[in-house]
């Protein structure tokens, strides 16, 4: 995700050794960091989080943000980083560092976590798509750790086998914990001889898998396994996670059991949005952003708050667009608007007024929002 956050929202950053480098696969690498003692309160983290990186790329400043891979109880920061081209930040990230290099690493953040019940007998699918394996490994880890009655399922997705990030690591957790882990790999570019695990990982698949692999479950004759499963994880592009959410909705887990994290900005909605307005014209809106004050009007409330506000080339934060990281969350001071559905505020949230602009309809003649969080 590209960071576009207002400085009011900036995060601290704050140098951490790299402890290590290493190549995956021709195409991805990971870092690992050390948290030194003095900061370890400042990078406590969950599982299924994200740092950013401030690193000078071609005399440039640049941020990117990488889910870690690392679980909390392993005390040290790892990351997954694909190389998507020669030009790519990641690229020049892998041919500068080295081991006991000072990288600005930011605190951790993101909200792509779950609630432990380390009481519980839980059932937790995860469907990983690439370098979408980053969050969800963080939390298998942290759940084979933390919870001795949960049992995973991972379904994850690559080109080819060279492709597959992680094996050895996903490997040995099978070794390991092999009553509660089971891990089904798919490939969209190579022949099996197995047709279900042969191409890429979508709505499709996700029968199949229920019907083939989900089937019988041995500590309940009664019912599936599918029938069982308390929480799905989706990380990958969004046409992936669209696919496989709704999918798993269809099958019958709950909106707010599916959890996913986006890779890419993403400009369609990952459930699609039933509902009708009344159209609403001439809209005034006044904001804040960066302590600047901002009056403008919108046509109609056609469209989102923030695909408006871009329209018009106001500097409004933004990264997903699908209501998924934050990044366009604001103070609703004034006005009414519809927030759709949201995977990132909390109910206490929203009832303070906190909207996102990239899920708010407008639904008044005049709004007046605050940006300025802090
Ligand atoms: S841009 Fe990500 S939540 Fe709005």
């Amino acid at each position: 995700m590209e960071n576009l956050l207002p400085k009011a929202r900036q995060i601290e950053f704050h140098p951490l050794k790299l402890a290590k480098k290493q190549e995956l696969t021709k195409t991805t690498f990971a870092l690992e960091f050390e948290i030194p003692l003095n900061l370890s309160s400042q990078y406590h983290f969950e599982a299924g989080q994200y740092v950013t990186l401030q690193f000078l790329s071609d005399g440039n400043l640049v941020q990117k943000d990488f889910s870690m891979t690392s679980a909390p109880h392993e005390g040290k920061i790892t990351l997954g980083i694909k190389i998507s081209s020669e030009e790519s930040f990641a690229n020049s990230l892998f041919n500068n560092l080295e081991v006991g290099d000072d990288v600005q690493v930011s605190e951790p953040r993101g909200r792509f976590t779950l609630i432990s019940k380390p009481h519980e007998f839980r059932t937790i699918v995860g469907f990983a798509g690439g370098i979408g394996i980053t969050p969800i490994l963080s939390h298998f880890k942290n759940i084979l750790h933390t919870e001795p009655r949960t049992r995973l399922f991972l379904f994850y997705g690559n080109k080819n086998k060279r492709q597959v990030a992680f094996k050895n690591e996903l490997d040995e957790l099978v070794n390991q914990y092999p009553d509660r882990l089971e891990i089904h790999y798919f490939y969209s570019q190579e022949k099996l001889g197995n047709g279900l695990f042969e191409g890429r990982l979508n709505a499709k698949k996700v029968a199949l898998i229920i019907n083939q692999i989900l089937q019988l479950d041995d500590t309940d004759e009664e019912s599936t396994i599918w029938d069982a499963v308390d929480e799905v994880l989706i990380c990958g592009k969004g046409e992936m996670i669209k696919s496989i959410a709704n999918a798993c909705y269809k099958h019958g887990i709950p909106k707010k059991n599916i959890h996913f994290e986006l890779f890419e900005e993403f400009n369609e909605d990952i459930f699609p949005i039933e509902k009708e307005f009344p159209l609403m014209e001439n809209i005034e809106v006044d904001f804040k952003l960066f302590n600047k004050e901002y009056k403008t009007t919108l046509n109609n409330n056609k469209m989102r708050l923030l695909q408006q506000l871009l329209i018009q080339k106001f500097p409004v934060p933004y990264s997903c667009k699908s209501g998924i990281c934050g990044s366009c969350e604001c103070i609703l001071e004034e006005g009414e608007v519809e927030l759709l559905e949201n995977e990132y505020l909390t109910e206490k949230e929203e009832a303070s007024g906190k909207i996102l602009a990239c899920m708010s309809v407008v639904l008044s003649k005049n709004i007046k929002v605050n940006f300025d969080l802090i």
